[in-house]
């Protein structure tokens, strides 16, 4: 009797063993070399496509993020104070999407891009290396990109509803709205 006792409990490791050891494998094969699976509703090649998409968000971001910073400081003319100021403002929002698109990534299970090269192969927009122009040109060259932006998110958000990727749909709408109001701020120094 005390055998059958010892030989049960000894299946009943084994069992316990074998299901930990096949939920090893599912994390091990996680789509980024050994994180978790995700399993959030959304197939595979589905979020991959997203997520690439984001990317390319990202490296907008990014690029937009360094040609406004660099506005801020070379910035000059009578409407230097203001300028400077809004440039500023608008590159600390900048900033604050760039964290947030990227972590949006990992949370649809990919990795962020991280290095300036990958940023520039990704970006729809256009460095201004090697000028810097009048304070109206900054100005109509940073509501250009704004507007570039916001196209592609419309393009983004029409791409994540039709995969029913409901979380990413909300965020990039958010983000859009955002967009709108500093491109509206940048139109509004503007005449004609
Ligand atoms: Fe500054």
């Amino acid at each position: 009797m005390q055998n059958r006792t010892l030989y049960a409990g000894i299946l009943l490791l084994c069992v316990v063993h074998i299901i930990g050891q096949q939920s090893n494998v599912v994390i091990a094969g996680g789509p980024m070399g050994g994180e978790p699976l995700v399993n959030i509703g959304l197939d595979g090649a589905a979020r991959q496509d997203i997520a690439l998409r984001l990317n390319k968000l990202l490296a907008d971001e990014y690029v937009l993020y360094v040609k406004t910073q660099k506005y801020h400081w070379n910035v000059t003319g009578p409407f230097f104070g203001p300028l400077h100021k809004l440039f500023n403002d608008q590159y600390d929002m900048l900033l604050e999407f760039i964290d947030e698109v990227a972590e949006r990534v990992r949370a649809l299970g990919f990795k962020a891009s991280g290095t300036m090269v990958e940023f520039i192969e990704l970006t729809s927009l256009s460095e201004d290396m090697g000028v810097n122009p009048e304070a109206n040109v900054m100005i109509k060259n940073l509501l250009d990109d704004h507007e570039t932006v916001i196209r592609e998110l419309r393009d983004y958000i029409d791409y994540t509803h039709d995969r029913k990727d409901l979380g990413t749909e909300n965020f990039l709408a958010e983000l859009i709205v955002k967009h709108q109001k500093m491109a509206w701020m940048l139109r509004a120094h503007l005449v004609g």
